[in-house]
């Protein structure tokens, strides 16, 4: 059996007073069926570590390389040495935003393995992707780029985010995420093995919050959520962790 997993995505957002949202989510203690990672900026991750309890930590991007002439990166590496146990990589913003290929997040992957980090990586169809009726071949080729050869059960979590979905309150339907989620079920259980393939986590990304969270999770082959917006505040995302752990 796969553990659920609950995961909030802080994006550029939080200062230190933002901290006191993780005391409150760390206060409940550990769930029973769920795992929970909050990834903050990097700024925050030692302070977060500090105060997480069962809350789990991650990064939202980490470097391909272990050191160097990188102005203004990080390392996978440093994030561990910071108290993270788990990265994002691929995330659409960083993709759009950075240019970041395929390629680029199969690297970092393997760069977060060797730093002991769990890589928690990003899939996702455009708008104009998924009217052209191509959402599943985006998907299978993000997937086959973007994951190295090592992948494990313990060592990689898949997030499926429509980028139309985030941040704009567009959920896909019900059989729609579903029909992306077995996808991608099978496509890793052809390349790894059913057990390895099976032991994947799988999250779905984009508008989840309290109101739509049930619906969603009982979606096969949802595991979990990546959260951004309603991973701010601990009552939101509280609410999201109780209806995963009820599913
Ligand atoms: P929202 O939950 O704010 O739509 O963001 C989703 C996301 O991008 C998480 O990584």
């Amino acid at each position: 059996m796969r553990r659920k997993l609950a995961a909030g995505n802080w994006k550029m957002n939080g200062t230190a007073t933002a901290l006191a949202e993780l005391e409150t989510l760390a206060a409940a203690g550990a769930q029973a069926q769920t795992d929970v990672l909050i990834c903050p900026p990097s700024t925050l991750i030692s302070r977060a570590a500090a105060i997480s309890g069962s809350v789990a930590i991650g990064g939202q991007d980490c470097h391909a390389n272990a050191s160097g002439a990188h102005t203004g990166d990080i390392s996978a590496e440093m994030l561990k040495d910071a108290g993270a146990s788990h990265v994002i990589l691929g995330h659409s913003e960083r993709r759009e935003d950075h240019g970041e290929a395929d390629a680029d997040v199969r690297s970092k992957a393997t760069a977060a393995w060797s730093a002991g980090l769990i890589s928690v990586i990003c899939v996702g169809e455009s708008l104009a992707e998924r009217e052209a009726d191509n959402t599943l071949d985006i998907i299978g080729g993000q997937l086959a780029g973007s994951i190295p050869d090592e992948a494990t059960g313990e060592n990689l979590v898949v997030a499926y985010e429509p980028i139309w979905a985030i941040g704009t309150g567009k959920v896909p339907t019900m059989s729609q995420i579903g029909e992306v989620h077995d996808f991608m079920r099978t496509q890793l259980e052809m390349r790894f093995g059913e057990g390895v393939g099976r032991s994947v986590r799988l999250l779905y990304g984009g508008s989840v919050k309290p109101s739509n969270a049930t619906e969603i999770f009982a979606v096969s082959n949802v595991d979990g959520a990546l959260v951004g917006g309603a991973s701010l505040k601990a009552a939101d995302f509280s609410a999201i962790i109780t209806a995963l752990d009820a599913a």
